[in-house]
């Protein structure tokens, strides 16, 4: 999901996610921030930090004196013998129609926006869309992808794909849409064909001669709708605020909505994490509706105006369909078949991802962001253990066990807060009358037990060599000098930061942890932006708003961004490689970028790492060079570059001619 890097967009189209981070964006609790902790934390955690100490202290104590900061924003030079972890060329930054990736690799389109899956899908006609052909063909705003080996296979797997949202004014001509934003109550054929391109998709894929396919006529393909069926299960699981009119046992809901980022378990099931759920509601709520409780999700923000033609996106007609979303879906991709779960001892937030790991214990661990503006970092920790030996025996693991939200002290710790019913303040005193109502309301629960408040938590990512884990905060340009913290040290942040984590004991079930900052994100040449990256970073090297991040088998650091542009950086989106460890740490290079208007999701590998998946999501939305880019005008028709076909989504294999490793 894309934030535009602003808020001063000129010319908002109806896809606008600023509105939709904005619509929940006013995190209510007022508990003091950490300003006058600051120089404490700093004197010690930055300088532990080492080559990145001396910036971080003076730019975060001394923030009016930004400038002298500035001069210093740059490590020490990296010595000469510092060996990179990522021995390839780097990409020039830029901006353009077209996708660029380092030298010596290839990038070949494996699935587009449309392209027939199922059978009987009907060719791709993007100026007589259905919902029935959409339903039958590849899904829209591919975002998170998941490549899970068959017989252990970097040649052949299941490839699992979230198709996040819709960017109605680049998916239909001008003569469809309700107005020339997109703005507007859709005809019913365009509502539902919105519909069906949202959820996911399965495919089979398979290496051969070097390139990759699709498996047509597969047994795996499967698409996955905003009408698949879908078992609620855990502690929320039949509570009263989850049953509707349709659904009196509060325990079947239909369909996924705004799947974001994810993750893969090691039992082989996808977990695909729904984020910016208050999009889809509209309407007026009742009179006995819990309005501060909505308002705390941001609902309803009415972006689609399906409540027109389904009553249940209606929170008037149906109070608590929205309960139902801000969920984390799992889903067996090797079964057609199997209905998707969702799981709510996870909570209900909007989950960015699903970064897991097996901690030592046995016990699994999903650490995931709540991206919003001011929103919490959390984790889920299993009270059971994964059996490796028997898939099936984890199939009710991520149903029990204790959802904890982080706060960053000033002195360079941390805690896991647990959200439990009855302890600390988590009382039916104070609005929970039980774990599920905890749970349905997440945020309320971290407002209580003082989470801290995070600059867009987007992808958590464990690397499982180190156990360190890193925490992506795309950008955050409503946080005020006086908000500042430790955690998020700087006052309008455009440009975001990476935090990394380190559990107690290297113990991902511990209460307690130390963190870092790994790097102040923008550019380090602009002395006013305090950015950090180690000097050996190049002008192509740096990045603003880190949104996807995937760890490599190596342990190797690969960031994927949303929110650069001509016009905010100089440079489309694309994939960093960053070093995380040793003399180069928090240096980064330029990988591969992405034509204008779109962002870079969901980057993952093969487990040999000779191939790199990559989501290219919404080319063509936002603004272009020559102004407003819609599907009659767009700024890029990547990636079929006819004069007849819209940009469309589509996942990208990277590989490389040698069959050598990504990156070198
Ligand atoms: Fe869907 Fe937070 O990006
Ligand atoms: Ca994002
Ligand atoms: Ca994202």
């Amino acid at each position: 999901m894309p934030d535009h890097g602003t808020d001063t967009s000129p010319d908002l189209p109806l896809v606008d996610p600023e509105l939709i981070e904005d619509a929940g964006a006013s995190n209510p609790s007022s508990r003091p921030t950490m300003g006058d902790v600051i120089a404490t934390r700093m004197s010690r955690r930055d300088l532990v930090g080492g080559l990145l100490a001396v910036t971080a202290i003076t730019v975060t104590t001394v923030p009016l004196a930004e400038k002298a900061a500035a001069q210093q924003t740059q490590a020490p030079s990296a010595p000469a013998a510092a060996k990179s972890s990522f021995p390839f060329n780097e990409l020039t930054a830029g901006a353009d129609e077209k996708l660029h990736v380092a030298d010596g690799h290839d990038a070949d389109v494996l699935m587009r926006w449309g392209d027939p899956l199922l059978p009987g899908a009907p060719k791709f006609d993007p100026k007589a869309q259905t919902p029935a052909a959409q339903a039958l063909q590849f899904g829209f705003n591919n975002d998170f992808l998941g490549y899970i080996p068959l017989n252990r296979s970097s040649s052949h797997g299941l490839l699992v794909v979230n198709h996040e949202y819709v960017s109605r004014n680049i998916m239909f001509p001008l003569k469809d849409r309700p107005s020339p934003t997109g703005a507007g109550i859709a005809s019913r054929n365009l509502a539902e064909t919105e519909m069906m391109a949202h959820g996911g998709s399965v495919l089979e894929i398979r290496r051969t001669q070097g390139k990759w396919r699709v498996v047509t006529g597969s047994r795996y393909s499967r698409r996955i709708t905003a009408e698949t069926p879908m078992l609620i299960s855990g502690p929320a699981a039949g509570h009263k605020w989850m049953q509707t009119k349709a659904d009196p046992g509060g325990r079947l809901v239909k369909g996924m909505l705004s799947n974001c980022a994810g993750g893969i378990t090691p039992w082989g099931t996808w977990l695909t994490c729904e984020e910016n759920i208050n999009a889809y509601f509209m309407g007026r709520a009742g009179a006995d509706a819990d309005e501060t409780a909505l308002k705390r999700y941001g609902i309803p923000v009415g972006w689609y105006g399906w409540g027109a033609h389904h009553e249940r996106f209606d929170i008037g007609k149906e109070p608590n369909e929205s309960n139902r979303f801000g969920w984390i879906v799992e889903i067996d991709p090797h079964d057609p078949k199997s209905v998707p779960v969702k799981r709510t001892a996870m909570g209900r937030f909007k989950h960015e991802g699903a970064g897991n790991v097996v901690n030592k214990d046995g016990r699994f661990v999903v650490y995931s962001g709540d991206d919003e503006r001011f929103e919490y970092v959390y984790k889920f920790v299993t009270s059971g253990k994964v059996d490796r030996a028997n898939p099936r025996a984890n199939r009710q693991l991520l149903d029990h066990g204790t959802l904890y939200v982080a706060r960053f002290d000033a002195n360079g710790t941390g805690e896991w807060l647990p959200l439990v019913h009855g302890q600390g303040p988590l009382t039916p005193d104070n609005g929970f009358a039980d774990q599920a109502e905890v749970l349905i309301h997440a945020r309320q629960a971290g407002d209580k037990l003082g989470a801290t408040k995070m600059d867009r938590p987007e992808d958590i990512e464990v690397n499982p060599k180190t156990n360190k884990v890193y925490v992506l905060l795309t950008n955050n340009t409503r946080r005020s000098p006086s908000q500042v913290d430790a955690a998020n040290p700087r006052a309008d942040n455009r440009f975001g930061h990476i935090v990394e984590i380190l559990p107690d004991g290297a113990d991902h079930g511990s209460a307690k942890f130390r963190w870092e900052i790994l790097v102040r994100c923008g550019d380090p040449a602009v002395t006013a932006v305090g950015a950090t990256y180690n000097v050996a970073t190049s002008p192509n090297g740096w990045f603003s708003s880190p949104d996807n991040a995937y760890v490599d088998t190596a342990g190797r650091l690969w960031i994927a961004t949303d929110g650069n542009s001509a016009r905010t950086t100089g440079r489309t989106d694309g994939v960093w490689a960053m070093e995380t460890e040793g003399a180069l740490r928090g240096t980064s290079k330029l990988f591969l970028r992405v034509p204008y208007g779109a962002e870079l999701c969901g980057p993952m590998m093969t487990p040999d790492m000779t191939t790199l998946f990559v989501a290219v999501q919404h080319p063509g939305e936002g603004e272009g060079p020559a102004g407003p880019s819609t599907y009659d005008n767009p700024s890029t028709r990547w990636p079929d570059f006819q004069p007849d076909m819209p940009p469309r989504p589509s996942v990208v294999a990277i590989t490389r001619g040698d069959g050598r490793r990504i990156g070198g």
